[in-house]
C-alpha cells in the first residue's frame, strides 16, 4: 500500500469513528425514552433528571408591561429590559451583553460570580434609569437545577466550563438576591423583584408558544444541549400536588447527562477516542456525556483533536509550498482568556472502528514521514506506541509560537459553520480563514478537503444525535402535530445542521407524529420576561408542605379549591429555603 493510500485509509477510519448508524440512533432514541420514564418516576436512579419547572401555562400572548431579565448560561451573560405589549407587536428588547471573565467561572468563591452579575445589573439599572421603579425580574439560569417552585432553584451541578465554588447545592435565586443586597446596598434591591427562575429551554418554549400555539418542545443546541417539553401531570409521578388545571407542566429534561450513569454508560459504545479526550480534559469529566457529543462547546474540540492526531501522525499539513493565504501569522494574544494547552508525548490509539492492522499502518506512516509544519508540540520527540500520555497545562496564548492545534478550545461551533459553508459552495475561502486562525501556514487543497470532511462528520453525528432525542419526545407525546421551538448558536448559524436534524428526525419518527422546527426569538430573554409577566398577574404563592420538603406553587382561585385536603398549605415562605437547601447538601452526583 502506498503512503498516500495509507493516509487515506487513516483519515477514513477517523471519519468512520464519528459515524453512528440509523439502527444505533434508534437504539439511542429508545434508551432516551426509557430514561425519560425513569426520570419522571425516580429521579435519584435516572441520569436524565426530568426536572419540574413549575411553569404550567403557555403564554396567551396577552402579557404586557416592562420586565427585567437576566440570562446566564454560557461564557457571557445578558441583562435585558423587555417591553411586552398586547397584540401582534414584537416585544421591545434592550440588552447589554457582558463577557464573564474566566476566573469568575472557576472561582473557588461563587459569591464573586453573583456579585459580578449584581454589579452589571446595577450598571444597567442606572443606565436605563430604572432606579425608582418597582420591576419584576425573570432569571434565566441554564444549568441543571432542582426546583421547588418558581423562585427556588437548587443547583445540582455545574457544566459548560463553570465550576464556581460554593454554589452547587444552594439556591441560585437566594445567591442572586444576597448579591443584590451586598452590591446594591439596599439602594435598588427593594425595587427588583426576582419572580421566576427558568432554564433557557423553558424560555425558548414559552417564547415560541407566544406565537405558535402548537409549540410544546423547547430545544437548545448552542454552547450546551438540552430540551424541555410539556408533560401531562398524570404521567409525572413526582408531581408534588394533585392534578389541578391545567393538568400539565413543563419538564426540563437535562438530557445532556444521558450516558453518565456509572453502571450503564449507555453511550460509551458510540463514542470514540476523541470523545474520551474531550471528556477527560473538561472541568467535569464523566459528566454530560450526551451533551459532549453534540454541543457547540465540544464539537470544535473534537475537530481540533482529530486534526492534531492527523498532524502528529504526519498525515496533514505536510505541504512544503507555503500557501499564500497563510502568510500572515495570527496574533497569538488574540484570546482574552487563558487556555489549556495539550502536549502530546506519545501516539494516540485509533478511533473506535479502527482494526488493529490499520493502527499499525498509522504508526508506520507516522514513523516514515517528516512534518513540515513548525509546532511547539513535542512532535520531534514523539514515540509512537499504543498508549496515550497527555499533559495539559494552563498557559497564556501568547506562549504559543507555531500552529495552534494544541491550544484547547481554539476551534468552536463557529469554525464548523465556516467549514460547512465551503462544503456547500465548493470553495476554500472559509477554510483558508480557519487555517489562518490555527496559524497553519503550509497546507494543500487536499488537506483542506480533509478538514472539511472531518467537520462534516462531526456535525452530522451531532445533528443525528439531537434527532434521536427529539424523536423520543415526539413519540412520547403522541401529538398529531408539534412545533419544536429551537435556539442556540450551532443550530441557528450552521448552514445545514437544521436540515440534517429535520431529515433525521423524520426518518426516526412515525409519520403520524408530524412536527415543525421553528426558531424561537430570544427565549432566554423574552421567555423569562413572559414568565415574569404571567406571574405578575397571579396572586401570592402558596407553600405546600411535605415531609422534609416545601414547594412553592402558584394556583389560581379555582385550582386552590381543587387541592386535596391532605395537602398542608401555608402562606408563609419562611420555611422554604432552609428545609430544601439543607436537603441538597448531600453530593449532587445524580
Ligand atoms: C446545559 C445545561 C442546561 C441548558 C443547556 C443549554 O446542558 O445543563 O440546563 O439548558 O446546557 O444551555
Amino acid at each position: 500500500m502506498s503512503k498516500a493510500e495509507l493516509a487515506t485509509l487513516c483519515v477514513d477510519q477517523i471519519i468512520n469513528g464519528f459515524h453512528i448508524s440509523d439502527n444505533s440512533l434508534r437504539t439511542i432514541k429508545n434508551l432516551i425514552g426509557q430514561e425519560i420514564e425513569l426520570g419522571l418516576r425516580d429521579e435519584d436512579r435516572a441520569t436524565i433528571k426530568m426536572l419540574i419547572t413549575y411553569v404550567r401555562e403557555l403564554s396567551r400572548g396577552d402579557e404586557t408591561g416592562t420586565y427585567l431579565a437576566l440570562d446566564l448560561g454560557g461564557t457571557h451573560f445578558r441583562v435585558l429590559l423587555v417591553n411586552l405589549s398586547e397584540g401582534a407587536n414584537e416585544p421591545k428588547v434592550t440588552s447589554v451583553v457582558h463577557d464573564i471573565p474566566h476566573e469568575m467561572l472557576v472561582t473557588p468563591n461563587g459569591q464573586e460570580l453573583f456579585d459580578y452579575i449584581a454589579l452589571r445589573l446595577l450598571d444597567f439599572v442606572k443606565q436605563y434609569k430604572l432606579k425608582r421603579r418597582r420591576i419584576s425580574l425573570g432569571f434565566t439560569f441554564s444549568f441543571p437545577c432542582k426546583q421547588y417552585g418558581l423562585t427556588q432553584s437548587i443547583l445540582v451541578k455545574w457544566c459548560k466550563g463553570f465550576s464556581a465554588g460554593g454554589v452547587v447545592g444552594t439556591d441560585v435565586v437566594k445567591q442572586l438576591k444576597d448579591a443584590l443586597k451586598r452590591q446594591l446596598a439596599g439602594l435598588v434591591e427593594a425595587y427588583i423583584d426576582v419572580v421566576a427562575v427558568i432554564n433557557d429551554t423553558t424560555g425558548t418554549l414559552v417564547a415560541c408558544a407566544n406565537k405558535h400555539r402548537e409549540c410544546r418542545i423547547g430545544l437548545i443546541v448552542g454552547t450546551g444541549f438540552n430540551a424541555c417539553y410539556m408533560e401531562r401531570l398524570d404521567r409525572c409521578d413526582k408531581w408534588p400536588a394533585n392534578y389541578t388545571n391545567p393538568k400539565q407542566v413543563i419538564i426540563n429534561c437535562e438530557w445532556g447527562a444521558m450516558g453518565d450513569n456509572k453502571e450503564r454508560r449507555e453511550l460509551d459504545k458510540f463514542r470514540n477516542e476523541f470523545d474520551a479526550r474531550v471528556d477527560a480534559e473538561s472541568v467535569n469529566p464523566k459528566s454530560q456525556t450526551y451533551e459532549k457529543m453534540v454541543a457547540g462547546m465540544y464539537v470544535g474540540e473534537l475537530l481540533r483533536l482529530a486534526l492534531l492526531k492527523l498532524y502528529n501522525c504526519k498525515i496533514l499539513f505536510r505541504e512544503q509550498r507555503k500557501c499564500s493565504s497563510g502568510a500572515s501569522p495570527v496574533p497569538q494574544s488574540a484570546g482574552k482568556t487563558q487556555r489549556a494547552e495539550t502536549s502530546v508525548s506519545a501516539s494516540l490509539p485509533l478511533a473506535k472502528s479502527a482494526p488493529p492492522s490499520s493502527q499499525n499502518s498509522l504508526i508506520s506512516l507516522a514513523r516514515s514521514s517528516k512534518s513540515s509544519l513548525g509546532s511547539n508540540a513535542s512532535s520531534g520527540s514523539q514515540t509512537f506506541g499504543p498508549t496515550l500520555s497527555l499533559s495539559t497545562t494552563r498557559t497564556n496564548n501568547s506562549a504559543t509560537n507555531g500552529h495552534r492545534l494544541n491550544v484547547k478550545d481554539v476551534l468552536n461551533g463557529k469554525h464548523l459553520s465556516m467549514l460547512a459553508s465551503d462544503e456547500l459552495t465548493g470553495s476554500f475561502e472559509e477554510t483558508t480563514k480557519v487555517m489562518k486562525e490555527l496559524n497553519i501556514k503550509r497546507y494543500s487543497q487536499a488537506d483542506m478537503s480533509i478538514v472539511i470532511k472531518l467537520a462534516s462528520a462531526i456535525t452530522n453525528r451531532s445533528a443525528n444525535l439531537v434527532a434521536s432525542g427529539v424523536s423520543a419526545l415526539l413519540e412520547r407525546m403522541q401529538r398529531p402535530f408539534t412545533v419544536i421551538g429551537y435556539d442556540g448558536s450551532l443550530i441557528k448559524h450552521h448552514p445545514y445542521f437544521l436540515k440534517r436534524l429535520v431529515d433525521k428526525t423524520s426518518q426516526l419518527t412515525p409519520k403520524e407524529f408530524r412536527f415543525e422546527f421553528v426558531q424561537s426569538s430570544d427565549g432566554s430573554g423574552i421567555g423569562a420576561a413572559v414568565v415574569a409577566a404571567a406571574l405578575h398577574k397571579e396572586r401570592r404563592p402558596l407553600y405546600i408542605v411535605k415531609p422534609g420538603k416545601v414547594y412553592e406553587m402558584h394556583f389560581t382561585k379555582t385550582q386552590q379549591s381543587q387541592l386535596s385536603l391532605d395537602t398542608t398549605i401555608e402562606q408563609r415562605s419562611s420555611l422554604l429555603a432552609p428545609v430544601n437547601q439543607q436537603q441538597q447538601q448531600e453530593p449532587p452526583g445524580k
